[in-house]
């Protein structure tokens, strides 16, 4: 894992963002304060993400009469949540980007082997031309996110206009993805210790769909 590559942008570990994820980790907070405090990690990333957008010189007049040469951004996002744990993340997206267009990509973890497995997407027309803001908060092995990458990929979509999006990475799954897709942007709030023998992040917060949704 290089955390010095342009590829890997971790959020500033302020002692707001630690505290944040001391409760979303700890497993007596309910689900109510669980998906609270997580909504407010994953507006962070999301802001985050456009923070990485490029932009281009805009110049308007202010109120006052006065010219301002600022910036605009260029060019056009969605996002692409991977189902289930993903869907979470898209209320946080549009809360940013208003009329955002979202495709899923259901993907799902063998409980025994951890392997993904590829069950169905749908994915806006013209993707290949736009930046995509990959959703999912865990990246473990980094099986599901390189599948879904690949989807992408086969959709025309540039592995430098991927930007991948999670509140928790393993550094196993860190490298497996700097390895294959070197050139997709991985932004995370936190990277932990590793993986335990079911491929569960450790220290960890469980799972992270059964968490948000179920339990
Ligand atoms: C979780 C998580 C990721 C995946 C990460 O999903 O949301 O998609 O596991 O693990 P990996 O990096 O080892 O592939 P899961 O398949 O458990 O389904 P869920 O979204 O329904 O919780
Ligand atoms: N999926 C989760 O929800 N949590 C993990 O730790 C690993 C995969």
């Amino acid at each position: 894992m290089s955390s010095e590559s342009s590829s890997l942008i971790v959020l500033p570990q302020t002692n707001q963002l630690l505290g944040l994820y001391t409760i979303i980790r700890d497993r007596t907070t309910p689900r109510s304060d669980f998906v609270f405090y997580a909504d407010r990690i994953i507006r962070l990333l999301v802001e985050e993400g456009l923070n990485q957008l490029p932009v281009s010189p805009h110049t308007i007049s202010t109120p006052t009469g006065i010219s301002y040469s600022g910036v605009r951004f260029n060019g056009h996002i969605c996002g692409v949540s991977i189902v289930r744990a993903g869907e979470s993340m898209e209320q946080g997206l549009r809360d940013c980007c208003r009329s955002v267009r979202i495709g899923k990509i259901l993907i799902q973890r063998d409980e025994a082997t951890a392997l993904p497995k590829l069950f169905y997407e749908k994915l806006p027309d013209d993707i290949s031309r736009r930046y995509v803001f990959l959703l999912d908060p865990m990246l473990a092995t980094g099986g599901s996110a390189c599948m879904a990458i690949k989807v992408l990929i086969d959709r025309g979509v540039p592995q430098e206009r991927i930007l991948f999006l999670n509140l928790l990475a393993a550094p196993e799954g860190i490298k497996v993805m700097q390895e294959k897709y070197p050139k997709v942007k991985i932004i995370t709030g936190g990277i932990d210790a590793n993986l335990d023998e079911n491929k569960f992040i450790t220290p960890g917060l469980g799972d992270f769909g059964d968490r948000y949704y179920c339990i």
